[in-house]
This record gives structure tokens, C-alpha cells and sequence, in this order.
């Protein structure tokens, strides 16, 4: 696939590194291409910089994992979404979008002619950089109502090294997905379990 990276740090550094060794095409979309976080990623073989206009018209996929309170200013910035997947990774901790509960909520606003899916919001980015746990591999977990986003979201889990990728439900379960990664947050930060932990699913 031919993949937009905006916000390339801690999130979307470990993403598209993983992608861009499955073999996608990955353009960082920054606002400065000569001084942005993440720079180092571009000794990869399949990654690129690009203003983030030109990375969202090179690009089928858009991975937003930048700041919630910079969605609007960031669908200014992409110009023409239409017909593409808008993968929405931000979690709205300590900041909202002015006017909006969360990133998705705005997304779904602002950015209409697009297929807008959450993913990759609830475990660490350093879970995303090693989903490998003594074997046991972590899972990622998706909502929205897109179908053709989730089955997009679900492919690039699996690219990135999750075990699967299950489905949360429709738009009206994108909170919950943000409640699910806030629980990641308490117990691994808050509570003192580490950022080295995940929740599993688990069926007998
Ligand atoms: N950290 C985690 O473990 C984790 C896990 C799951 C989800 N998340 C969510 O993922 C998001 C990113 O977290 P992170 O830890 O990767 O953050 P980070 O390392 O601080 O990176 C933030 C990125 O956002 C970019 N950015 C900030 N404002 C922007 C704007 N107005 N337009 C375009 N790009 C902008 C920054 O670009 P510059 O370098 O140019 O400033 C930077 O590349 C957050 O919403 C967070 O809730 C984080």
C-alpha cells in the first residue's frame, strides 16, 4: 500500500518503519521536510518526506498520529481525502480538538469525503515497535463504521506484527477504543505495571 505518516514520532515512527519493511510505500507527511521528529527514519529502504499535502495525493492510506489538538489544522493541511483511508491513532489523554470530544469525532466532522477508522490507539508505541511477548504476540483492536477502512486497519496490524486485529465495533464504539487505550495507560503508567504489557484476547 502507499501509506501517509503524519505525526512521525513516537507512534507513527514505530509504524512506519514496520510497514515500510513489509514492503508498503511510506511518505512522511511533515509541515518542515528538513527538521522534523523521526528524521532518522528515512535510512529506511521504502521511506520518504514530503509536505503533507503531496504525501496525501502520493498516498491511498493516511496514518494520523500527531497531537488531537491539531486535526483540524492537520485536514487543512492534507488537502483532498477523497475515497481515502484516514487511520485516526491519537487519544484525546490531556487535549481535545476545540469543539469536539476526541480526533475522531473531528475527522468524521471535517474530513467527510474520506473512510475514517481508529486503530493503533491502545497500546504503547513501543508494543507497535515489538509486538513480541515470550511468544505470545499482542493484538491490535479497531472501530468504525468503514468497513473498507477496518479491513485496511486490520492489513497493516498484521503487517506490523500483531497477532489479529479485532473488531470494537462501529463510530458509536470509537470512545470506548479511546477508554480501552486509557486503561492501557493506568495500569502500565499509573499503576506501575510498565509500558511492557498488553491486554490479550483470550477464548477456550
Ligand atoms: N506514545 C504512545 O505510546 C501512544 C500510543 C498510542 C497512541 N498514542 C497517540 O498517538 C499520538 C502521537 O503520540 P506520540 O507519542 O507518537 O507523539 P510524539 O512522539 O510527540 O509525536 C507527535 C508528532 O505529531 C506531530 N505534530 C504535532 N503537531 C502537529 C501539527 N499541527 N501538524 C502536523 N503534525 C503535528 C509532531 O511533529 P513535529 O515533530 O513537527 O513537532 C510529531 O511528529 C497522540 O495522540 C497519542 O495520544 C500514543
Amino acid at each position: 500500500m502507499k501509506i501517509a505518516v503524519i505525526g512521525t514520532g513516537n507512534v507513527g515512527g514505530a509504524l512506519a518503519r514496520k510497514w515500510a519493511r513489509a514492503g508498503h510505500r511510506v511518505t512522511l507527511g511533515v509541515r518542515n521536510t528538513t527538521e522534523f521528529k523521526g528524521k532518522e527514519l528515512l535510512d529506511e529502504k521504502n521511506i520518504s518526506v514530503a509536505e503533507i499535502e503531496e504525501a496525501v495525493k502520493k498516498s491511498d492510506v493516511i496514518l494520523i498520529a500527531a497531537v488531537p489538538q491539531a486535526t483540524a489544522d492537520i485536514v487543512k493541511l492534507m488537502g483532498n481525502v477523497s475515497g481515502k483511508v484516514i487511520i485516526d491513532a491519537m487519544n484525546s489523554v490531556r487535549t481535545k480538538p476545540d469543539g469536539f470530544n476526541n480526533s475522531f469525532e473531528a475527522l468524521k466532522a471535517l474530513a467527510t469525503s474520506a473512510e475514517i477508522v481508529k486503530c493503533f490507539n491502545s497500546v504503547g508505541f513501543n508494543v507497535m515497535a515489538d509486538t513480541n511477548f515470550n511468544e505470545t504476540i499482542a493484538d491490535m483492536y479497531t472501530a468504525g463504521t468503514s468497513e473498507r477502512a477496518k479491513e485496511v486497519a486490520k492489513q497493516l496490524s498484521i503487517d506490523a506484527g500483531f497477532e489479529n486485529c479485532y473488531n470494537f465495533g462501529g463510530d458509536d464504539k470509537v470512545a470506548l477504543l479511546e477508554q480501552f487505550a486509557l486503561s492501557w495507560i493506568n495500569l502500565a503508567m499509573m499503576q506501575g505495571q510498565g509500558r511492557e504489557m498488553i491486554f490479550k484476547l483470550i477464548k477456550r
